[in-house]
């Protein structure tokens, strides 16, 4: 089983960077292998609303100059999907949601591609605007027929300087919990 985690910073390394690596140990500890990928300073346009994934239906998308179908390739052979990202503005980062469109359509192109997978979100944040963020990534979970795991709060830790969100204590236990759980529901659902 496999779990690829995205981080949709735009610092690498930094408080998202964190959260998403204390789930993912805790799934390696399940036996679960997992792969981190971090978007910073990529260039990740968003969609064109082309519609041409709805016409080839071949699990890709036509914008063929950055890594989203390579991203979206690793989607589809994933068990499980888990989306960070920081809060800026109250929202995820452009190229989170660019990842999310451009994926998002192709995989509704083909329905197939994420359904019954297992799918998480973890966001950072500094004071406010986290849990429009959380919704909205779970909001593309959803759509695709994932199954969204819980956790003892809502996957959210709480920092502004890189590495900050390591004091955020009962953050870094939600982020133990989903893993937890995520490895769970993985071993249920994937038996
Ligand atoms: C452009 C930008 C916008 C931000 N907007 C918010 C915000 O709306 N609310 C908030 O609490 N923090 C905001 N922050 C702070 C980040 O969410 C916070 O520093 C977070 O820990 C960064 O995570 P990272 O280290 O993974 O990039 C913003 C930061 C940046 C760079």
């Amino acid at each position: 089983m496999k779990v690829v985690g995205f981080n949709g910073s735009a610092r690498k390394d930094g408080n998202t960077a964190i959260l998403l690596k204390r789930v993912l140990s805790v799934l390696e500890a399940a036996g679960i292998e997992t792969e981190l990928i971090q978007l910073a300073g990529q260039q990740i346009r968003g969609c064109t609303a082309c519609r041409k994934c709805f016409e080839t239906k071949n699990q890709r998308c036509v914008i063929e100059d950055d890594n989203v179908n390579l991203y979206i390739q690793k989607m589809a052979e994933a068990d499980g999907v888990l989306l960070g990202s920081p809060t800026y503005f109250s929202m995820m980062t452009p190229e989170l949601k660019a990842l999310i469109d451009r994926a998002g359509f192709v995989a509704r192109a083909k329905p197939k591609i994420l359904k019954r997978k297992v799918g998480a979100a973890v966001v950072a944040v500094r004071r406010a605007g986290a849990i429009a963020t959380f919704d909205a990534i779970n909001h593309f979970f959803l759509i695709n027929q994932m199954i969204v795991p819980g956790s003892s709060y809502w996957n959210i830790g709480v920092g502004n300087k890189k590495g900050e969100v390591e004091n955020d204590t009962e953050g870094m236990e939600t982020m133990e919990t989903l893993g937890k759980n995520m490895a769970w529901l993985l071993k249920k659902t994937k038996a």
